[in-house]
């Protein structure tokens, strides 16, 4: 049996061997590690854990549960990906038990993205991490994917080995004979020693670094200098947002091994799309090519080669990042932000005294002090108008700023229409950072050379009725927004706040077909992006975007500043929030017009944002709790399911059983009582 187990288990792993990512990785056999831990034993305080955003964990942060699981899983194994349905039904199940699960990537070859991808498919709701040179499978004596380690709150192994024997690699039972790990997990909490302490894992092997010396010469000026020119140095020189300059061989040098261990990592370039869908045209995503190159550059000593293969520098623009714009506008007083506290968000407005219409190609914002500059968005407010949503809902947003890159930048044909007239309101948010400072921020514009084929519209959808639970660690919301007439997408842009874990964008087109358009599995507060299409999608009339996302309020979450208080929609960054902001031509030139003539029914408007999961239904749990307590007040049932034209009806029938109960206005304009 166990040679039969042993065998098939290579027939599993061979499908790690076909080159899944760096080519340097390949899979060895298990050597068996130096330092096994045995049953009862205390497990030591390893370091190799890096969480989906990169930060380092130790084993030893999750101290204090009764139990701790942690699940040693591989993207592409089967079995492990056959087992991972009953760990998250077993770990929901215990979760108000204070038993802690923790999945553990233990492969070379897997990186933070297609870990995050994974991850995300699966909806792992528990902490993720990837476990840096298998140090903590080799310290808990792990060889194989999927295996378990329950750990007690001081860190004694309690068991170690396989979920249950219902999958193994040349049986599949339809039920498990035993259930190894709930059951020790059951004797742990009742206090009693576990009986059957060690099970054997089947599974795929543990895929291992190997160290082959490249033979071709790797040098900076042959290989890496365009890597940094083209990947790195629009944030990496001075005044941008990276902390130091990668403009030449010295910088690179002093910089050099952290380079390849954030490449590696693929903590930089930041950029958080799966790759596996979407094709975008600010793609930072590193090749693999490119980060073997750097990694191999530094091994060797980071040889700077011969001049002759020096590229020419890139000519950059002082301070902005997509070249010297034709107008800048800057905010008409000096900001003093203070050390410490709160600031609320602060407005100033600009009038660039437009006397014609303006296209607008290019915008950038340039935060005066980018240390406390939390972020900038840039309102177009036209001639009359106060606000920057007009009446047929759109909104008119010029630009944003926030780390990572939120600068207009359109395709060929395509512009921004700031009507003569209008003014821009700037509105600033300021994060103190214990230091006094003045900000006089601006925004920069590179206009069409000639009126462009299409008008840019944008937009967002929001799920405003979000309650993120107290101590939830995975906490779902959708929103939907439906397009009225043929268009063509542009770019997304999701926000949410530190809890934020993941935010997913499909497109559900009329016949019903789903396609994903952007997922980011592994949201990132600090890096808030644009996602642009390299080529517009279309979407013909009636289709739907629907955004799926997920919050993590537990403790385990390292931005969470209080994981013991649900947290509703709001601005601040301690609240949360769920907007996807979306950028779109429509197809035909005369759209525009025709919605200004008809613009859509309130009714209209409120079905498509309460049918958050895109359906062209609502069901009761879609519906906002305020509603939901006023129906009754106003003698309406809510049907189980309400279409489009049913909802219509209700919906007028509330506005006039309200309508009625409000008094008349006295006609000498004494004071209504309230109803
Ligand atoms: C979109 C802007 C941007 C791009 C592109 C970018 N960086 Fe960065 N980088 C930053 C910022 C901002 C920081 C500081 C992050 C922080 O303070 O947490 C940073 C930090 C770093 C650090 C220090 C990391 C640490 O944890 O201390 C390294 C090393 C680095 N970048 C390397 C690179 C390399 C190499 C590239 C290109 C392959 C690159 N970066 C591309 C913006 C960028």
């Amino acid at each position: 049996m166990r040679t039969r187990a042993l065998l098939a288990g290579s027939f599993f792993c061979s499908f790690l061997l076909v080159p899944t990512g760096l080519g340097r990785w390949s899979v060895v056999r298990a050597n068996e590690p130096p330092q096994v831990i045995a049953i009862g034993e205390k497990a030591p305080n390893t370091r190799s854990l890096r969480d989906l955003r990169g930060n380092s964990r130790a084993l030893h942060d999750f101290e204090g549960r009764k139990a701790l699981v942690i699940v040693f899983v591989g993207s592409e194994c089967p079995i492990s990906n056959l087992c991972l349905p009953e760990l998250i039904a077993l770990e929901k199940k215990l979760r108000g038990q204070s038993v802690q699960f923790l999945a553990v990537y233990p492969n070379e070859a897997e990186d933070l993205d297609q870990i995050a991808g994974h991850a995300y498919d699966r909806g792992t709701p528990f902490p993720v991490f990837k476990d840096i040179g298998q140090r903590l499978a080799d310290a808990l004596g792990i060889t194989r994917v999927p295996s378990v380690v329950v750990l007690d709150g001081d860190f004694w192994l309690q068991y170690r080995g396989r979920v249950n024997d219902q999958y193994g690699a040349a049986a599949r039972r339809p039920k498990a004979t035993r259930e190894d790990l709930a059951l020790a997990l059951d004797e742990m909490l009742a206090g009693k020693q576990v009986t059957v302490a060690e099970t054997e894992a089947d599974g795929c092997l543990i895929g291992r670094a190997r160290n082959v010396k490249e033979a071709h010469e790797v040098t900076f000026n042959k290989n890496v200098a365009t890597i940094l020119q083209s990947r790195c140095q629009m944030c990496h020189r001075p005044e941008q947002a990276a902390p130091f300059s990668l403009l030449t061989y010295e910088d690179a040098v002093k910089h050099g091994h952290m380079m390849k261990e954030v490449t590696e990592q693929r903590r930089m370039p930041p950029w958080h799309a799966d790759p596996r869908y979407g094709h975008f045209s600010n793609n930072r995503r590193l090749t693999n090519a490119e980060i073997e190159t750097i990694a191999a550059w530094v091994d060797a000593g980071m040889p700077k080669g011969h001049d002759k293969d020096q590229p020419h520098p890139v000519a950059w623009a002082k301070g902005w990042i997509h070249g010297q714009p034709d107008a800048i506008f800057e905010m008409p007083d000096v900001f003093e932000v203070p050390a410490t506290g709160v600031v609320p968000y602060k407005s100033w407005i600009i009038d660039p005294k437009f006397t014609e219409d303006k296209w607008v190609q290019i915008a950038e914002c340039h935060p005066g002090a980018t240390g406390v500059v939390h972020h900038v968005v840039v309102y177009i407010l036209k001639e009359g108008q106060r606000g920057p949503i007009s009446p047929d809902g759109m909104l008119s947003i010029l630009v944003g700023w926030a780390p990572g890159d939120l600068g207009l930048v359109l395709p060929p044909g395509t512009a921004l229409k700031v009507p003569k007239g209008s003014r821009f309101r700037l509105e600033m948010h300021y994060t103190p950072n214990g230091t006094a400072m003045k900000d006089r921020s601006s925004v920069g514009i590179t206009f069409a050379k000639k009126p462009p084929r299409y008008e840019l519209c944008q937009s967002e959808f929001a799920n405003m009725a979000i309650a993120v639970a107290a101590n939830d660690p995975h906490y779902t919301a959708q929103a939907s927004f439906r397009l009225p007439a043929d268009a063509r997408l542009i770019s997304l842009a999701p926000h949410m706040h530190w809890r934020g874990k993941d935010y997913f964008y499909e497109a559900i087109y009329p016949d019903g077909k789903k396609e994903t358009l952007l997922s980011v599995p592994r949201w990132d507060f600090n890096w808030q992006s644009v996602y642009r299409f390299q080529e517009p999608v279309k979407l013909p009339k009636g289709t739907r975007l629907h955004s799926v996302a997920h919050w993590d309020n537990s403790a385990n979450n390292l931005l969470n500043p209080a994981p013991e208080k649900t947290v509703y929609f709001g601005l601040q960054s301690w609240e949360e929030m769920m907007v996807g902001y979306v950028s779109f031509v429509w197809e035909n030139p005369e759209t525009a017009a025709d919605l200004a003539k008809h613009p859509p029914k309130l009714a209209d408007l409120m079905f498509d944002r309460l049918d958050v999961n895109g359906d062209g239904v609502i069901t009761p749990d879609e519906l906002p709790e305020q509603l939901k307590a006023l129906a009754p007040l106003a003698g309406i049932k809510i049907p189980e399911k309400m279409t489009r034209e049913e909802f219509e009806k209700l919906f007028d029938k509330m506005r006039k059983q309200f309508q009625q109960r409000r008094p008349e206005p006295k006609p000498d304009g004494a004071p209504e009582k309230k109803p």
